[in-house]
């Protein structure tokens, strides 16, 4: 592995330190019949268990709902969380949460669901405005004042990691951009990680989803190093997005390894227990790691990818609205901003190319420094085009004359930009998305 940042070449004004948070974990076949136990463990009398229209019907929240009963825990359903969530979703699960009288969450689903249980969670244990928590210049970026009442994510796709971030995202219909929350309070308490779920995924969920779980790994490989932030005042109120340090490099290893094996094998064929089940994993690990070093500008561009979305429908979505959905809204920028990241740390992109399958023989052996960009960049690309990705943005509807308004929609998403190894102004942002526009 390249440098761990864990050198002793103190940085100027950077931190010195960095901090591990997560929720508490279970991994594994069949776990998803413990919720009923867990619940119980955590003293909830009646639970709010969340889920999608479409998951609804299916033997997942079957099972979770059996489990809790036995446990002799009453349960009030709410099944309309929105896919890829909105202001007004997030404020119509509250209302429901706010009414049911109930102490503790169970979210059955993908990020929208686990995402919008966080709301509903936290603007029903501490009630406030919408924009109150959002992140700054967005929202007010207020400090949760506390703790919220116990949550328990149980996901369903093998993608987001939100069962164990303390982040929501929504789109904010005005701005027609995401945006979020992002606080360790609104952290799940407890995630229960089921494999077994990712049998009845759609192939372009997997794969959507999977390359979610990819950047993320690469994102917080590559982020700018936690030495080289500015130290938080005071230290201990540093952010979960905290940049590059040696424990997020550990999950991200393994997960680009398990991707590099295992995502073309998942992404085709429901039945390979073994390729599902191994990228399950690495989107755990992938969750811990930015959870705690945080993604920066292909999350950020995508934040103004999927909310300016026009007319794009994507098969195994719900063909209600256009989505652009999260992981292809991120992808479709990574090879053009690894390109641009990296002269900075070549041997870091390097590396990240090597374990996503890139081997000595195809290149990397020989290759110098200026190509590391290069190999990550077109590592990437090949994964896209083996699983019927979009040909970058054009590929979600988008031109050249679109890009200065993605742009105005990404610049104010700083807690990301800023965490780039590069400096992320306007002009940085123009070039990357007109590098991204295609690839093949
Ligand atoms: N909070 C975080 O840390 C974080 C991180 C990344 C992304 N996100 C957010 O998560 C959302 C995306 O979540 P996602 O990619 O997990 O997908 P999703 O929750 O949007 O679901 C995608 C589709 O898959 C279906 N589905 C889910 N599980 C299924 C299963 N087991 N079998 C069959 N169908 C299933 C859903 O019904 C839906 O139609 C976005 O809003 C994104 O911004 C949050
Ligand atoms: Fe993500």
């Amino acid at each position: 592995m390249t440098c761990c940042h864990l050198s002793t070449d103190q940085t100027i004004d950077g931190d010195t330190a960095f901090t591990v948070e997560t929720s508490a974990i279970t991994f594994g076949p069949g776990c998803l019949a413990e919720a009923g136990d867990v619940a119980r463990e955590l003293g909830i009398a009646r639970i709010a268990l969340v889920t999608d229209p479409l998951l609804a019907e299916s033997d997942h929240v079957g099972v979770v709902l059996a489990s809790l009963r036995t446990a002799g825990i009453d349960v009030a359903v709410y099944d309309q969380v929105r896919i890829e969530p909105t202001d007004v979703s997030f404020r119509a699960a509250t209302d429901f949460a706010r009414h049911g009288d109930v102490d503790g969450f169970i979210s059955v689903g993908g990020g929208s669901v686990i995402d919008t249980t966080k709301a509903a969670n936290l603007y029903t244990t501490h009630p406030a405005d919408l924009l109150t928590y959002v992140n700054a210049p967005i929202g007010e970026g207020a400090a949760v004042p506390g703790p919220l009442r116990p949550h328990i994510a149980c996901p369903t796709t093998s993608g987001t990691g939100s069962e164990c971030t303390g982040i929501a995202v929504f789109d904010l219909l005005e701005m027609k951009a995401k945006t979020g929350i992002a606080s360790k309070m609104i952290r799940p308490t407890r995630a229960l990680i089921d494999p077994l779920v990712t049998a009845s995924l759609p192939s372009p969920v997997v794969a959507s989803s999977g390359f979610d779980v990819l950047s993320h790994a690469l994102e917080s490989y590559t982020a700018r190093p936690f030495r080289h932030r500015p130290r938080a005042e005071p230290p201990a109120q540093r952010p979960s997005g905290q940049g590059a340090n040696p424990w997020s490099d550990l999950g991200c290893a393994e997960a680009l390894r398990l991707l590099g094996l295992y995502l073309e094998r998942a992404v085709h064929d429901a039945d390979d227990t073994e390729a599902r089940h191994q990228v399950m994993w690495a989107a755990t690990l992938a969750g811990i790691a930015f959870g705690n070093a945080g993604c920066h500008a292909p999350h950020g561009m995508s934040y103004s990818v999927a909310g300016m979305v026009q007319d794009f429908q994507p098969d195994g979505y719900p063909r209600s609205e256009p989505i652009v959905p999260h992981g292809m809204s991120v992808i479709v920028n990574s090879p053009s901003v690894f390109r641009a990241t990296a002269p900075v740390d070549p041997q870091r992109h390097f590396q990240a190319a090597r374990w996503l399958g890139v081997d000595a023989g195809s290149g990397a052996g020989e290759a110098t420094d200026a190509d590391a960009g290069e190999l990550l960049a077109g590592r990437i690309i090949e994964l896209m085009r083996a699983t019927d990705m979009p040909n970058g943005l054009s590929g979600v509807g988008y031109g050249p004359d679109d890009i200065d308004s993605l742009t105005a929609g990404s610049l104010p998403q700083r807690r990301l930009l800023d965490n780039a190894p590069i400096k992320i102004d306007r002009a940085a942002l123009v070039g990357l998305y007109r590098d991204a526009l295609s690839y093949w």
